[in-house]
């Protein structure tokens, strides 16, 4: 059988190579090559570069919300110890793309746009001195004649259809609303979300002549050359970004951000290293946030409890000229059935930092809402919440009539429910008392769609029988450096000490980057093809053919003929660029990964306190490729959801837009005492459509849902629904039933 080694992805790939090989270490827990250089501090994280003369600089921040820039009187800090520099005059500082689509938007120099834009950039000798500076910078406003509203429910904020979106419209909804047996109309919110990544953002810039080296913290390198190519009018061949090591992105560094800008220019004008680093407060009020939402679901369903229509409609904000949209109802076109259809998303132009994606953008807002719907459909019906699920799973995608490349959700729901002891689940609220505590269980289904990007990636099989992968691809804390490796070790027969994997620099060949779940696929099926080609050349050194060669512990056999691979590349490296994009089998099938979430709470009788008590999420993404880091991905997820769902939530001041809560103190995230112990269950899959690999993306999947079990927890719990997240204490204890009394 001829190779199917064309670049676009047109025709799934039913050989199931990895399977097919013997070395053994694909889907393996193993651990992290790089991991003890991490753990140790000994991996060197992007501010933390020696460069030698580096000058340190400070972003300053606009304290109005709109407007611009009047005069900047730099004069007086410019006398303060250290300082060498304030530029101000530079567009790109105040709004650099942050990985939105398109274009970046036309730049005003004088433009503040929203609260806490930065607007000038400090360069001292020592950081120290360069934040006193910036602290002290005195700059006038004039406030807009015209601000745009700041809140996305103001009657004056203009509302728009998303550039890349359509509504998806099916039958008639309102007819099948009036006319179901059951029908639900409800309204939820979600508010505003931070990445958070554990680090925050920082460049070190230096130019060799016209050639800029950035050493930062960033998702998609080589999108990111093209960006900031784009920002300083220069050749994207004279950018080279390293980003060995990133701590987290969430969606934060998928674009560049300001600091990486600001550095650019401030070391190109002083001819020396400058190194930006932002604080945490910087990075909350500056970076891309998740937009808030206000959601509207109806579902229509029969005497059967089948869907006959289905509506989500999404209110989402973003500055005026930004392309992103929140794509709320991205999972819900092909999760239910009902053939009456209306999915929609609007965006209200308003006056807040970007938005943009942050951990798993639509799904991960879109699915807590619309499987908190499908509880309350399920209570109303009187039917268990899992049953009405498995009812509503169409063959084909509504509307649309693609089919399924594959989906484990009903094994997610039914394997999920076994090992959580969903039997035990009381159908009506307010059941089950333990001392103060009301406890109560819940469900969701979780979905993502996968995605491939164009990936490339170098393998090189030495002539001392070692190999060495090669791509741009980073690693955020996902796993890039060891699965990468386990299919090249895989492919090739050799075991991990064999196999070196280098990431995180631009002038390597570019994989997908890491975003939207689809790194691992991608670059990892560039790798494999890589490994392919090199297999070919191999077999025809053995005088086989490729599927008869058999690589093993750095040997090659043929039936009776051995050799060492050594011997085999005749002293000489084989090296192979392996390429892969999306292609036919992307139109051919609806592909997304699927799961189910249990999650148990027990909601405080008096305070209304939620505290999640244990939590299982059972998840089918096609072929794990190490069972440790997609164990990790789904946890982190869950522990996403557990946030979403009780305390994460971007507060502004209606004032003036400024964000109140910008740091780790005041946005929740999660911490070790509000995670139990979780529960993931891997579930067996091949998904040739997604990739050649069989694998689909798990990165985000954790989340998707997530925060909707927990709070179909709460109702199950004490009878509150709370359709305005995060369930925090207030809005749980105003409907509280009598703490006195006893179970129902
Ligand atoms: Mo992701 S939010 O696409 O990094």
């Amino acid at each position: 059988m001829a190779l199917p080694l064309a670049d676009l992805y047109n025709t799934p790939d039913e050989r199931n190579l990895l399977d097919t090989m013997k070395q053994g270490v694909i889907g393996k827990p193993l651990d992290r090559p790089e991991g003890p250089l991490k753990v140790s501090g000994t991996a060197t994280y992007s501010a933390e570069w020696k460069r030698s003369d580096c000058a340190e600089g400070f972003l300053v921040l606009a304290d109005i919300a709109q407007g611009t820039v009047k005069a900047i009187h730099a004069d007086k800090v410019l006398a303060m110890p250290g300082v060498v520099a304030v530029l101000s005059d530079e567009a790109m500082i105040r709004r650099s793309t942050q990985g939105t689509a398109g274009e970046a938007p036309a730049q005003d120099v004088h433009t503040v746009d929203y609260f806490g834009q930065p607007v000038a950039l400090v360069v001292a000798e020592t950081f120290e001195q360069a934040r006193e500076a910036a602290q002290a910078l005195e700059i006038e406003y004039d406030a807009a004649a015209e601000p745009v509203p700041l809140d996305p429910q103001s009657p004056d904020a203009k509302i728009e259809e998303p550039s890349d979106s359509k509504p998806v419209k099916g039958g008639d909804l309102d007819k099948a609303m009036r006319e179901a047996d059951y029908a639900i109309d409800v309204e939820y919110d979600t508010p505003g979300h931070a990445s958070a990544a554990m680090e925050p953002h920082a460049t070190i810039a230096e130019w060799d002549g016209d050639r800029l080296t950035l050493r930062g913290s960033y998702q998609m390198l080589a999108f990111n050359v093209k960006e900031m190519a784009d920002c300083l009018s220069i050749s994207p061949k004279h950018v080279r970004i390293l980003a060995p090591y990133v701590g987290g992105g969430f969606g934060s560094k998928l674009g560049i951000t300001h600091e990486a800008v600001a550095a650019a220019i401030a070391s190109k004008q002083l001819d020396r290293p400058v190194r930006v680093v932002m604080t945490r407060q910087q990075v909350f009020q500056t970076v891309m946030r998740r937009s808030e939402t206000r959601q509207r679901v109806r579902l229509a369903a029969d005497a059967a409890g089948k869907l006959v229509g289905l509506g989500h409609e999404a209110r989402v904000s973003n500055l005026p000229d930004e392309d992103f949209a929140e794509p709320v109802t991205q999972a819900t076109e092909f999760l239910y059935g009902g053939e009456n259809r209306l999915l929609k998303v609007e965006v209200a132009r308003i006056s807040r930092m970007t938005a943009g994606s942050v951990r798993a953008p639509g799904e991960a807002v879109g699915m807590q809402v619309l499987e908190a719907a499908m509880d309350e459909l399920a209570q109303k019906i009187g039917m268990d919440p899992i049953e009405l699920r498995k009812r509503n799973l169409p063959v084909k995608v509504p509307v649309e009539g693609t089919p399924y490349s594959s989906r484990k959700l009903v094994e997610a729901l039914e394997q999920g429910a076994e090992s959580f002891g969903w039997d035990k689940c009381k159908t009506e609220p307010c059941q089950t008392r333990n001392g103060d505590w009301w406890i109560g269980m819940g469900v969701a289904s979780a979905a993502r769609v996968n995605v491939m990007i164009p990936a490339k990636a170098r393998v090189t099989l030495k002539a001392d029988g070692t190999a060495l992968v090669e791509t741009d691809q980073t690693d955020i804390g996902t796993g890039s450096y060891a699965i990468l490796g386990q299919i090249a070790g895989e492919m090739l027969g050799l075991p991990m000490d064999k196999v070196d994997v280098v990431l995180g620099d631009s002038e390597l060949p570019p994989g997908a980057g890491s975003g939207g779940s689809f790194g691992a696929i991608s670059t990892g099926s560039a790798v494999m093809r890589a490994c392919e080609a090199i297999r070919d050349k191999l077999a025809k050194a053995m005088g086989c053919k490729a599927e008869e060669l058999e690589l093993q512990d750095g040997s090659a056999r043929h039936g009776d003929a051995r050799q060492s691979l050594g011997e085999l590349t005749g002293g000489k490296d084989i090296v192979e660029v392996g390429s892969i994009k999306p292609g036919k089998t992307f139109k051919d099938y609806s592909q997304a990964s699927y799961g189910a979430f249990f999650a148990e709470v027990g909601v405080h009788a008096f305070t209304g306190e939620v505290r999640v008590r244990r939590m299982t999420g059972a998840f089918g993404f096609g072929r794990v490729l190490n069972a440790k880091t997609a164990r990790s991905q789904c946890l982190g997820g869950m522990v996403w959801g557990i946030g979403s769902a009780l305390t994460e939530e971007l507060a502004f001041d209606v004032r003036d837009g400024h964000l109140v809560n910008h740091d780790l103190a005041e946005y929740h995230v999660p911490v070790h005492a509000d995670v139990p112990a979780l529960e993931v269950i891997l579930l067996e899959e091949r998904d040739a459509a997604a990739s050649p690999l069989q694998a689909k993306g798990v990165g985000e999947l954790g989340i998707c849902g997530a925060a909707g079990a927990v709070a179909n927890a709460v109702y199950n719990a004490c009878g509150v629904r709370v359709r305005s997240f995060p369930l925090t204490l207030d809005k749980i204890i105003p409907h509280l039933p009598d703490p006195f009394a006893s179970p129902a």
